[in-house]
């Protein structure tokens, strides 16, 4: 076991304000959390669909786009190795334009993975996205993935609309350890909106997006700059659900933390002060059980973790965002999530082993880095424009620019680095990656198993490695900061035979 106490609790708190609405006063807890309605079938139906959601406990429910009447969407849930066959039906209003679906966390052709800018499903029509759920002819590794919209320069506009939905798959084997399972086990979604006083979600785009001269966005032509945090929200959702509670036994409960936020970080924490013990990433089991006092995820990272309530009964425990500052001008937020009512007894025969999966080496990992990949803010003088964009490598997202090519089946080490003064979550597409290095150093025991998103603090430099498998083809990169993603941070590679 490793353990840690508040890593990176240094420097004054930085407060994050949300463009639009009032902040919320401390939560009372009033509604039940729903669990989303799992689909387990292999091929799975979901129409997109405008839907009145019940996110806040009181007044009138939220009108959003969903994925088939949630929010979230109904959780995709199934076995590795089982092929996987998902038809989304576009039944959204005509504004909102054609839609892609990506499945975060995802092995799968290039036409399968929900690109920005082809393959999109346009009003009235439907796609059928294959899912083999196997990498490198095996079952690929159980996982907490996700799955959400990637329309290129709206992302952030449709997934704060409400298209996202989670994705576990299984694994059979997984059992044998003895991980708390059933009802034992709670997935978790978080995410940050904020709304009018009628309970409508604000529009944090309008301003922004297409506002500029000459059909240029004004972030494009320097009247204002890029677009930030716009879609911070005042009031963070659980299950898309506000200040939720849970009734609990005094048992061990597996929580799957997904963070479904399109800007925010949350840094994790129990009000009763005991630690997370965390199994996994989102990419599936660590080697060994790290125990953490709070667990910080940033947009679209997911952890394991096992919490116990043991001895515990008549209390009621507070899973909350704790505020954290780094220099990075992101923080964390700080507010009470969601309430855990210990209460009844319970004969449940769970337990956390020693050990849990063993990273498989990866074979055949160049001594040198093949990409370095540098995220950035950048100006642009040209044509009489001048603003600034984020960028990858000096360069904004271009669908027509390959930015990278790879070998099928070899395997390439690349560096992320943060060169710009504010953090970014960076997330690659296709396959799950080791991490090598962090600064230099050997990665936080955390951060020792599979992974597809990573935190970069200004100035840090992550060195990752995989092999390229199965599908040839064009796939993404960017910061999961949605705002960065949509204004120019995303980067595409390409997997030749
Ligand atoms: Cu969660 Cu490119 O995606
Ligand atoms: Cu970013």
């Amino acid at each position: 076991f490793y353990c840690v106490f508040h890593p990176g609790m240094r420097g004054t708190l930085t407060v994050i304000g949300g463009p639009v609405g009032e902040v919320p006063a401390p939560p009372s807890f009033d509604q039940a959390l729903r669990i989303p309605k799992v689909l387990s079938g292999d091929h799975i139906t979901i129409p997109m669909k405008k839907a009145d959601v019940r996110i806040m406990a009181d007044g009138p429910k939220t009108t959003m786009w969903t994925y088939g009447g949630s929010y979230p969407g109904p959780t995709i849930e199934r076995r590795a190795g089982q092929q996987t066959k998902v038809t989304f039906v576009h039944k959204l209003p005509k504004d909102a334009g054609s839609m892609t679906v990506h499945h975060h966390g995802g092995h799968q052709s290039s036409a399968d993975d929900g690109q920005p800018t082809k393959h999109l499903i346009e009003k009235g029509a439907k796609r059928t996205y294959t899912y083999a759920l196997r990498d490198a002819g095996k079952p690929a590794p159980a996982a907490f993935n996700f799955y959400h919209d990637h329309r290129m320069h709206v992302t952030a506009r449709n997934n704060w609309r409400g298209l996202q939905g989670m994705f576990l798959i299984t694994d059979p084997k997984e059992k044998k350890l003895g991980l708390p399972t059933g009802k034992y086990d709670v997935p978790l979604h978080f995410s940050d909106r904020s709304f009018t006083a009628s309970n409508q979600l604000s529009d944090p785009f309008g301003h922004a997006a297409h506002s500029g001269h000459g059909g240029m966005p004004g972030w494009m032509t320097g009247e204002h700059a890029p677009p930030n945090d716009a879609t911070v929200g005042q009031r963070i959702l659980v299950n898309g659900q506000y200040a939720p509670y849970l009734t609990v036994k005094p048992g061990l409960y597996r929580l799957r933390l997904l963070n479904a936020s399109l800007f925010s970080a949350y840094d994790f924490a129990l009000s009763d002060g005991s630690a997370f013990t965390q199994v996994g990433t989102g990419s599936g089991l660590l080697p060994a059980p790290v125990t953490r006092q709070d667990v910080l995820l940033g947009p679209a990272q997911r952890a394991d973790v096992v919490v116990d309530f043991r001895g515990k009964a008549g209390q009621d425990v507070l899973l909350s965002t704790i505020p954290r500052s780094d220099s990075t001008g992101t923080g964390s937020r700080n507010a009470a999530l969601m309430q855990f009512r210990v209460r009844g007894t319970t004969s449940q025969k769970a337990r956390v082993p020693g050990k849990l999966r063993p990273l498989a080496p990866l074979k055949g990992v160049p001594g040198k880095v093949s990409k370095t990949w540098t995220f950035d803010l950048s100006e642009m003088h040209s044509g009489g424009q001048h603003g600034s964009f984020w960028s990858i490598n000096g360069k904004m997202f271009k669908a027509s620019r390959m930015d990278h090519k790879v070998r099928m089946n070899s395997v390439e080490k690349w560096k992320l680095r943060n060169t710009s003064d504010m953090t970014h979550y960076v997330h690659l597409h296709q396959e799950q990656w080791h991490t090598l290095s962090r600064d230099g150093d050997e990665p936080p025991p955390w951060e020792q198993g599979l992974e597809d998103t990573w935190r970069l603090d200004p100035g840090e430099e992550v060195v990752v490695a995989a092999r390229f498998t199965d599908f040839p083809g064009v796939f993404m990169l960017h910061c999961h900061m949605l705002d960065h993603e949509d204004h120019g941070m995303m980067a595409q590679f390409e997997i030749v035979r």
